[in-house]
């Protein structure tokens, strides 16, 4: 096979990341088939450039490559559907909540991995996680790390990790965009007006991240460069600690966590007992 470049991608569920996949990877590779069930998701996988087909069968027979983005609810179908032609074939599952195990017992042969991107796949700067299909196999390199990186970047993590990952960085643009909104309103309620004070908050936040990259210290190094005795943001900072948004900011994502991994038990289960017809 030709690397990634002539090799023919399967997008099996052109939904909300499934189209953003196949807008990111369209260069990357030779051809993209997409799947789906209804006439428009097949008219938005054209209009992508992409081939379109109902039968997740024919899209896999004809990939080298294959990306599951189908629902949780609906892998087993999936499943079911094209585990006669996956033998070795390189298939990576975005689904949450499916395990390796599972996707290994599910599709017998293929080389399985789990991915997690993120919503930015849409402007393709998705932060995504791949977990090896094989404890005992060395990670990095390969088509499914050189397809996710048509997305964005990516890191290899351990399968234990997926929760705490898709807490993180999965829902992660969330609750930036919900410090974003709060921080705006709060310029807002001292006179700024509304469109000057996100511009500005973006290019600062953008440009506090590259800052921090760049000089590889602690970010608390950076808090006390900026923090005059007496001044603006030590009467800011105490704020923050008597309104406990830094605790508050730690049990976030640890009851997201903790929910990644109460809702991956119940679909991993609910997925193993669909898998047999
Ligand atoms: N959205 C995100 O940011 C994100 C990020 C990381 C991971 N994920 C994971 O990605 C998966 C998809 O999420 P989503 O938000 O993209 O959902 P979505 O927009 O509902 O997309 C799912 C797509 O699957 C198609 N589909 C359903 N059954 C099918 C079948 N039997 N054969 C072929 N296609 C089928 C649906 O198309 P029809 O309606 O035409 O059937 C739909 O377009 C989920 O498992 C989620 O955990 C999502």
């Amino acid at each position: 096979m030709a690397g990634l470049r002539g090799s023919t991608l399967a997008v099996l569920g052109a939904g909300k990341i499934g189209s953003a996949i196949i807008r990111a990877t369209r260069p990357c590779v030779s051809k993209v088939i997409g799947t789906g069930r209804r006439p428009e998701t097949l008219r938005a996988v054209e209009a992508l450039g992409a081939e379109a087909t109902r039968s997740n069968r024919e899209a896999v027979e004809r990939a080298d490559v294959v990306i599951v983005s189908v629902k949780p609810h609906h892998f087993a179908a999936v499943a079911r559907e094209i585990r006669g032609s996956v033998e070795g074939k390189t298939v990576v599952s975005v689904v949450a909540g499916v395990k390796l195990s599972t996707l290994r017992a599910a599709l017998p042969g293929a080389e399985v991995y789990r991915a997690m991107p993120n919503i930015n796949a849409v402007i393709a700067r998705s932060t995504t996680a791949l977990a090896p299909h094989d404890a005992r196999s060395t990670p990095g390199g390969g088509l499914a790390e050189e397809l996710f990186r048509c997305l964005g970047s990516v890191y290899w993590i351990p399968e234990e990790w997926m929760d705490a990952w898709t807490a993180l960085v999965g829902s992660g643009p969330a609750f930036f965009a919900e410090i974003v909104d709060a921080l705006v309103l709060g310029a807002v309620m001292v006179g700024m007006p509304r469109e000057l004070a996100y511009a500005a908050l973006l290019d600062a936040m953008k440009a506090t991240a590259e800052h921090l990259e760049s000089r590889s210290v602690h970010p608390l190094e950076l808090r006390d460069e900026v923090t005059t005795p007496a001044g603006t943001t030590i009467h800011g900072l105490i704020k923050l600690e008597s309104e406990g948004v830094k605790a508050g900011l730690m049990k976030v994502v640890e009851a997201s966590t903790r929910r990644g991994r109460e809702l991956g038990a119940l679909i991993d289960a609910a997925v193993r007992r669909n898998l047999t017809p």
